[in-house]
């Protein structure tokens, strides 16, 4: 692997192997989102906690301070609504020249697979790794599911991740599921595992980042389970001893516990 490619995934990826991506990309196709209406508010009481910054153009260039330390994974799809028709049909939205003059560690993209434009979505990563493979610029391949969240299962997800590995994606994201072993067993390269939409307990988000990375996730790119809590603080610092530190999901709890007990 070339150095400029190693060099960037290693910005991403911590040395233990592991990854706590924060992602703030939501608004691109469901507008001002619950706790990301300034989305440079939500990232900057965060920021001792993750490893990487999911985000947009028009979000890293008018939101995040451009001093910041921690590399950007840029999104790089889009170009529907939750309004719209269907939101699977995305395209790329910007340039690879754009993400080197923004000098990102990573694109990302959403592919959208058995939906009617699974084919553009998975030529949209074909066609941005040829492009970014020139630049050692790794693509992030999101596994997306629109809104038909019972989408969340192995053999789907599982299909998902290896289409994307093979299309050339260096990390995949996609959701957790039960029996997440054959989603991680089946793809070549490294999972990450998103949130989804907020669950009922903290708990609950604990136990599924530490079930998925016994089976094989390098971390998470959650975003909603930690900004949309009332305490995004120590639920950012409960998830990094998950995924850092190798804490259980109660080791977590009681970590989360101290901090929102200490007002955070
Ligand atoms: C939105 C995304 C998000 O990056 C991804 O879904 C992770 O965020 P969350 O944990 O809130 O689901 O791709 O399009």
């Amino acid at each position: 692997m070339d150095w400029g490619m190693s060099n960037r995934l290693a910005q991403l990826i911590q040395p233990d192997g592991h990854c706590f991506f924060m992602p703030i990309d939501h608004g691109y196709f469901q507008g001002p989102t619950h706790n990301l209406e300034r989305p440079g508010d939500t990232v900057n009481q965060l920021l001792p906690y993750f490893d990487a910054l999911f985000v947009t153009r028009g979000v890293l260039r008018s939101s995040i301070d451009p001093a910041i330390t921690k590399p950007i994974i840029l999104r790089v799809s889009g170009g529907t609504s939750v309004i719209g028709k269907d939101l699977a049909n995305e395209g790329i939205t910007t340039s690879v020249e754009e993400a080197i003059r923004l000098n990102v560690a990573a694109v990302g993209l959403s592919i959208f697979v058995g939906t009617e434009y699974e084919r553009e979505s998975l030529l949209n990563v074909a066609n941005l790794v040829n492009e970014c493979e020139k630049y050692g610029i790794p693509v992030m391949a999101v596994t997306a599911v629109g809104k038909e969240l019972e989408k969340r299962e192995a053999r789907y997800l599982a299909l998902c991740c290896r289409i994307a590995a093979e299309l050339g994606a260096r990390v995949v994201k996609t959701y957790w599921c039960e029996n997440f072993d054959k989603v991680t067993n089946g793809c070549p390269v490294p999972v990450v595992m998103a949130g989804g939409p907020k669950c009922e307990t903290e708990l609950e988000v604990f136990e599924f980042v530490h079930d998925g990375m016994q089976k094989g996730a390098i971390g998470v790119n959650l975003g909603r389970n930690v900004w949309q809590n009332e305490h995004p603080v120590a639920v950012a610092r409960a998830l990094q001893a998950v995924i850092h530190e190798n804490a259980t999901p109660r080791e977590a709890f009681d970590v989360f516990k101290s901090f929102k007990d200490a007002g955070e």
